[in-house]
């Protein structure tokens, strides 16, 4: 008998859901494994789920277990071994009249969701379940919801894959190759207009992108902060936030932790920080990580910071701390 999974992905009828939620059932995700979705939204758009569910069954895969979709979270976490946390408001829409410009803008919106939904995973989510929040601002959020689960053996993160990946396609542009021969590319810190990714610590062929590329006003002026404003280049190009890159990040950030890293790479999600490279414990962070081969994820701890990467590191950590004295309340 095949082995099976059950994933829950809030927000299922959402913009990010509708390209997500597919490639959890299509074998590259899960490899040939039995997925059993629970798909979860607000009771006024629930029943959409049943038009989404009709349209998997009728996609051909042969992965795909059972379809269930609830507006009742307690339930759908019942036995989930993944929980992909993507419902939320995004930014770029008017929001009770104001339109909502950045991802912390979002934190009192958002926030709330994630205290009802953390103690439902903590108490009906599997003993090993993973849980990555996607919805912004997705590291406090992770923050709320991790605290209100109170389940030590249950791995939240945060989603940083997405910039990792942005950063990897603006390398390897400015390098002329290929996104994949970008390795160890890091985005320290919140997934904000702060996060810092980090091109010294970043390789090709080995060599440390910086020694590459020694156009430093080109790093300075355009690598970093395109980067940390991407998120919003897009809300401005599309007229809406980003959609089917932040669902293939979602993939990406499961995959990586469904196999074990290989030697010369990493992979970037927040995490909850215990003090490692001297980042205040309690927030979470964006870190290097890497999956042993007994499934476990880890923060790599070998790497050096360099001066200037420390200090773009220690102004995101700050505004992680104000975020988390913003939602003291939740917490
Ligand atoms: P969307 O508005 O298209 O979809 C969000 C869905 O969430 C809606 O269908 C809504 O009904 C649902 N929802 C709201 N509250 C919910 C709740 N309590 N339980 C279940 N479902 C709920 O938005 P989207 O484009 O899919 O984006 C979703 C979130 O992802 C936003 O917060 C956005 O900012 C964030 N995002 C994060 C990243 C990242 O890199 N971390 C990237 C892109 C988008
Ligand atoms: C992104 O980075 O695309 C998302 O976080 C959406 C946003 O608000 O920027």
């Amino acid at each position: 008998m095949k082995n099976e999974i059950k994933v829950v992905v809030t927000g299922a009828a959402g913009q990010i859901g509708y390209s997500l939620i597919p490639r959890l059932i299509d074998g590259n995700t899960f490899g040939d494994t039995t997925v059993n979705l629970s798909l979860v939204e607000i009771p006024q758009v629930v029943s959409k789920l049943e038009g989404l569910a009709m349209e998997l069954d009728d996609s051909y895969f042969p992965n795909l277990g059972t379809i269930d979709y609830t507006d009742n979270f307690s339930e759908a976490a019942d036995g989930a071994d993944w929980f992909l946390l993507v419902g939320s408001i995004p930014r770029g829409i008017v929001y009770n009249g104001k339109k909502i410009e950045e991802r912390s803008d979002l934190l009192q919106i958002n926030g709330g969701i994630f205290v009802d939904q953390g103690k439902a995973i903590g108490e009906f989510g599997n003993e090993n379940a993973k849980i990555l929040v996607v919805g912004n601002p997705a590291n406090t959020n992770a923050l709320i919801g991790r605290k209100a689960a109170n389940n030590s053996s249950q791995t939240w993160m945060a989603m940083t894959m997405l910039d990792s990946n942005r950063a990897k396609s603006m390398l390897a542009k400015k390098l002329s190759c290929n996104v994949s021969e970008i390795k160890k590319m890091i985005i320290w810190g919140n997934h904000s207009p702060t996060m810092y990714p980090d091109f010294e610590n970043a390789l090709k062929d080995n060599q440390s992108v910086a020694n590459l590329i020694e156009d430093t006003n080109w790093i300075d002026s355009h690598f970093i902060p395109n980067v940390q404003q991407r998120g919003k280049a897009v809300i401005d190009a599309r007229g809406a936030s980003s959609a089917t890159s932040a669902a293939k990040a979602a993939l990406d950030t499961v995959i990586a932790c469904e196999n074990a890293t290989s030697s010369d790479d990493c992979f970037s999600a927040a995490v909850y920080s215990d003090g490692a490279y001297d980042v205040p414990e309690g927030i979470m962070c964006g870190f290097p990580l890497m999956t042993t081969p007994s499934g476990e994820i880890e923060i790599i701890r070998d790497l050096t910071l360099s001066d200037n990467a420390r200090s773009r590191l220690n102004l995101s950590v700050d505004e992680l701390l104000s975020e988390r004295e913003a939602v003291k309340d939740l917490l």
